[in-house]
């Protein structure tokens, strides 16, 4: 029989490398949480009318990229391409919006989009993704870029850049795009991308063909259109930065993908990745809350790409922990019963142990503990259940001592909270 595969373009992760994914995604919780973000845990569909208000319907991810399907009762669902819009869905239907602001909150997990598979670029991928809604302040928009370079910084991520720009405010941007379709308007283009350009003309900087490319190098640049309480802002996003040591570049050139940017905008470029080095990017959203039917807030996230994340560290030569953390490993000798029920009561006192199982001779268990990385092991054979007592041997060092079945917890556990990784 022909065996299954996975669909085109899902990425997985399995182990050992599913160690190192689940430590990359950890690490940006961990950055986000010790910044009081929440977690938010959303459906991963969605009314398809929620993307096509929220995302645009000039982007690619609405017109091209979902993953649309007709529900049994006839409704229009599509899986979540990306997180902003489900989060402020959420954040209106359940009116968190009445309570303190901002409302932080984070997610992670899959997204979805139909785009040619490549190295970095998958059907079903992976992000963790930050909210502060609620505050039109330039400091909030800095927090934001901190807990994402503290998560990078806490991988040891090094060779990434941060580029940012703003798209300034609504007045910056209306007369920025009469002036940019005035431009648009002198140029040749095809039927389609005129069209395109009718939805949203900034669309047309994100288009990848070299003609367009090099049609758009004289187009007016949004930055030099900033007012005055925009260029303020930006300026102000600026200073923070630099006092916070975060180093970054301005990219006159960025736009998002997604058509809800305003004002700060920011994306994280790692060098290494080819074609698909986007890290993470974010920005500020001042109209969204309102498109989706809520209040006139304000609020500003990120989305962080954890494959590609991982793939940078990869790219790196990153150390990233590959064992399981274990705290022991038993080899039992013709005392399996005992060892499982052993494992068993140790591990409902929070430790990590692991066993051999089948009837395995010492040598090769011996190797299986190596490779566990516990940090120890124990032979238990019909002796040690007979007397009680083991040898407890560190696996660093070698080191044996004596202990007691009964005290072999507590032993543990103290000398793991005492000494660390000592052992
Ligand atoms: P985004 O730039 O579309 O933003 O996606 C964020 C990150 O997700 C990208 O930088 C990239 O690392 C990863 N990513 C996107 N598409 C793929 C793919 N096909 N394969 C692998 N990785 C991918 C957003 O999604 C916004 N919701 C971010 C945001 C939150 N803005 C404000 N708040």
């Amino acid at each position: 029989m022909a065996k299954f595969q996975a669909p085109k373009g899902v990425s997985e992760y399995f182990p050992d490398r599913s160690t190192h994914f689940d430590f990359v995604r950890s690490n940006i919780i961990e950055s986000a949480a010790n910044a009081g973000y929440q977690l938010m845990e959303l459906p991963v569909f969605e009314d398809t009318e929620l993307f096509a208000r929220g995302v645009g319907e000039s982007t690619d991810v609405v017109r091209k990229e979902m993953y649309t399907f007709e529900d049994r009762g006839g409704r229009s669902i599509t899986l979540r391409p990306e997180g902003t819009a489900g989060v402020m869905r959420a954040v209106i239907e359940h009116n968190l919006d009445r309570g303190q602001l901002p409302v932080k909150v984070y997610y992670s997990g899959a997204f979805f989009r139909a785009e040619r598979p490549q190295a970095g670029r998958y059907r079903q991928f992976y992000q963790v993704g930050i909210e502060a809604i609620g505050l039109s302040d330039p400091r909030i928009d800095v927090e934001v870029i901190a807990v994402a370079h503290r998560a990078f910084a806490a991988l040891g991520l090094k060779r990434y850049h941060l580029e940012i720009t703003s798209l300034g405010d609504v007045k910056t941007r209306e007369n920025y795009l009469k002036d940019l379709r005035i431009y648009i308007a002198s140029i040749e283009l095809d039927e389609e991308t005129k069209a395109r350009a009718e939805l949203n003309p900034l669309r047309l900087f994100d288009d990848k063909r070299p003609e367009v490319k090099s049609l758009m190098e004289a187009a007016p640049i949004l930055l030099d259109y900033l007012t005055p309480e925009s260029a303020a802002d930006f300026a102000k996003v600026q200073d923070l930065l630099g006092a916070l040591d975060i180093p970054f570049h301005i990219n006159k050139r960025m736009v998002r993908g997604l058509d809800y940017y305003t004002g700060t905008a920011f994306e994280f470029v790692h060098p290494d990745l080819g074609a698909q080095s986007g890290i993470g990017g974010g920005g500020r959203y001042d109209g969204l809350m309102e498109q989706l039917g809520g209040q006139e807030l304000s609020g500003i996230g990120f989305g962080l790409g954890v494959d590609r994340i991982l793939l940078a560290c990869e790219a790196e030569g990153l150390g990233i922990p590959d064992d399981l953390g274990l705290d022991l490993y038993i080899v039992p000798l013709g005392t399996g019963d005992q060892a499982l029920a052993i494992a068993e009561s140790l591990r409902s006192r929070g430790l990590k142990v692991d066993l051999a199982f089948g009837e395995k001779a010492l040598k090769g268990a011996m190797k299986s503990a190596d490779k566990s990385g516990a940090k120890y092991s124990i032979v238990l054979g019909a002796d040690e259940i007979a007397s009680g007592v083991v040898s407890l041997k560190a696996m660093k060092s070698g080191a044996t001592d004596s202990v007691t079945l009964s005290a072999l917890a507590n032993e543990l556990i103290e000398r793991i909270t005492n000494y660390g990784d000592h052992s």
